[in-house]
């Protein structure tokens, strides 16, 4: 009898010790805290965390008007201790604060974490390299954003911490540079270091995007300057696209710090995307390719597949509440730090190929894909190189118009005025140009900028020394203009627009739409 009660103290005893030890490990991943954005109906937000054997977890999601109570599932991993737990929440409209619970019972203990201030919308993820990271005090009117931003208490802030991993990582281990947070002058980046937060484009588009929806925009800013798409891409989107040899980039031994990021393939997709798999997202956004001008023949497959691959994963790590096709947004490349105006450069490859060689998103390959078109807003004197433009506000305001029409269905005008037909006239060697099937109002700033391929043959190569200027001379309709070439003893076969590294001055391209002013893309075509 006297031993019987014995051990009941002692399992009693080690039951408390036991439990306290539980409840202590039960905890939520890194990205989530007070002041989120979770992703609003119809989706599912989802809530993880880390947890054991013992321990029950519960998660209380609580505005003045309901309050509602899950259960999580938990599973083990084997021969551990330590388990996953996690909730998948109904889907919720946009809006709040919300206070979230998180009530983990073991034994008799209870551990209770409190988020406050959650808020449901929508979850944008801002990725790339240098030009993503750039920040906003380094952009145009940077200073005036800073102080503006408090402006925008529903527009939230994360940014993820530059680290590399060798292995996919499930949560952020080298942490935050900070947590979610209400924009303000600290907390959009006002004393930290250049390039690190917070992403002014990521703001400029999330800021616009506020302005239009009304509704709180979550943003999360997980880039690195100086970064090949290599590195943001998982294995097998490399040997889907042949490109597993290991990519040698030179540096520019001007860049210091983070604008020489890691070149080793996958391992910021390890350590800066995949630990979001779990987290339901509205969509992505991206400024990258820059790193990839050495060779940029791979970036047609690269880019198309890194994107499918990201939207697959993305939808099965949340269980079906990611969009399987979810929106993704993209800069098209500016300008380069080292323009050579005869030369042609590796610029309009690597554009052509963010398009897949269509010169305009969406397209039928790249469907639920946007794009800002940047090669006007030309930068040469910034103090982070031409490379750097500092006008990230027309950048945001541009992709937040394309956003807005293709993610959210509005109708604005959101590309600039595209090539839809071409008419050579052999008499007065003249091609007329009509845009978007006379649907767009065209307004011509410049007269230079449009090639003419004279050959013999019926192709012309990028590098083909045939290409001669052909100059602006007309503009019959609101929605077509004429150019005016020579070919000596040739034919015209093909034409191509802004086909340079840098060809333009500041908004100063050849062909604009009437309607917001934006500049028509670069193109090449063969005329028949
Ligand atoms: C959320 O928590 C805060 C801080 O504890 C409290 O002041 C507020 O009333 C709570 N809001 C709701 C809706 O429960
Ligand atoms: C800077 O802000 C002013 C006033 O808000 C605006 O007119 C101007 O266009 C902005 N500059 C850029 C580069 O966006
Ligand atoms: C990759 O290589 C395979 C086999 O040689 C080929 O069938 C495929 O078209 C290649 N893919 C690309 C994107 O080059
Ligand atoms: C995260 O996603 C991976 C891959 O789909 C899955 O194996 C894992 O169970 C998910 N974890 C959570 C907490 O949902
Ligand atoms: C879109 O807007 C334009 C210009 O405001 C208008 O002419 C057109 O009818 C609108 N289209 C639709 C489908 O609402």
């Amino acid at each position: 009898m006297k031993m019987s009660i014995c051990w009941c103290c002692v399992l009693f005893l080690i039951g408390i010790f036991v439990g306290n030890v539980q409840a202590e490990t039960c905890s939520l991943a890194s990205y989530y805290s007070s002041h989120m954005v979770l992703q609003q109906q119809p989706q599912n937000a989802i809530l993880w965390g880390y947890t054991d054997v013992k321990t029950t977890v519960q998660v209380r999601v609580q505005d003045n008007v309901q309050d509602k109570m899950y259960k999580a599932q938990t599973g083990f991993k084997p021969f551990s201790t330590t388990a996953i737990w996690k909730v998948k929440l109904d889907p919720m409209p946009a809006g709040g604060p919300y206070n979230i619970t998180v009530i983990c019972q073991a034994f008799t203990v209870v551990n209770t974490i409190y988020l406050v201030d959650v808020m449901f919308g929508d979850v944008w993820v801002c990725s790339g390299q240098s030009n993503m990271a750039f920040t906003v005090k380094q952009a145009f009117n940077g200073s005036e954003e800073l102080i503006d931003s408090v402006k925008y208490p529903n527009v939230r802030l994360l940014a993820v911490t530059e680290v590399t991993s060798a292995t996919p990582d499930y949560d952020f281990n080298g942490g935050l540079y900070e947590p979610w947070s209400r924009p303000n002058s600290d907390s959009l980046g006002g004393k930290a270091p250049t390039f690190t937060y917070f992403s002014a484009l990521c703001w400029f588009f999330g800021r616009d995007l506020f302005d239009s929806l009304q509704y709180p925009i979550g943003l999360i800013s997980s880039n690195w300057g100086g970064t090949p798409i290599e590195v943001w891409s998982a294995p097998n989107v490399l040997q889907q696209c042949n490109a597993t040899e290991s990519i040698i980039l030179e540096h520019d031994e001007k860049l210091e710090g983070s604008l020489r990021g890691p070149q080793t393939p996958t391992c910021l997709w390890n350590s800066m995307i995949h630990p979001m798999l779990n987290f339901t997202i509205k969509g992505a956004i991206w400024y990258q390719g820059e790193a990839n001008t050495k060779n940029p023949a791979p970036y047609k497959c690269l880019f198309h597949a890194m994107i499918e691959d990201w939207r697959l994963k993305w939808n099965e790590g949340t269980d079906g509440s990611t969009d399987p096709q979810f929106p993704f947004g993209f800069m098209q490349l500016s300008t380069s730090n080292s323009p050579i105006p005869e030369t042609v450069g590796p610029y309009p490859t690597l554009r052509w190929h963010q398009t897949y060689d269509y010169g305009y998103v969406p397209n039928s390959v790249m469907k639920n894909v946007f794009m800002a078109v940047g090669i006007d807003l030309v930068d040469k004197t910034s103090p982070y190189g031409p490379i750097h433009p500092r006008d990230k506000e027309d950048m945001g305001t541009r992709l937040s118009l394309a956003g807005r029409a293709v993610v959210y269905g509005q109708n604005v005008t959101f590309s600039g005025p595209f090539p839809s037909e071409f008419t050579v006239d052999t008499k007065t060697l003249t091609v007329l140009i009509k845009y978007d099937n006379g649907n767009a109002n065209i307004r011509i700033v410049g007269k230079i900028g449009f090639e003419i391929c004279c050959s013999a043959s019926t192709t012309c190569q990028s590098d083909d020394t045939s290409w001669v200027p052909a100059e602006v001379v007309s503009q019959p309709t609101p929605s077509s203009l004429t150019v005016s070439y020579y070919c000596y003893k040739k034919q015209a076969v093909s034409i191509r627009y802004l086909w340079r590294d840098m060809p333009c001055t500041f908004k100063g391209c050849p062909v604009y739409s009437v309607e917001n002013n934006l500049p028509g893309a670069p193109f090449v075509a063969t005329l028949s």
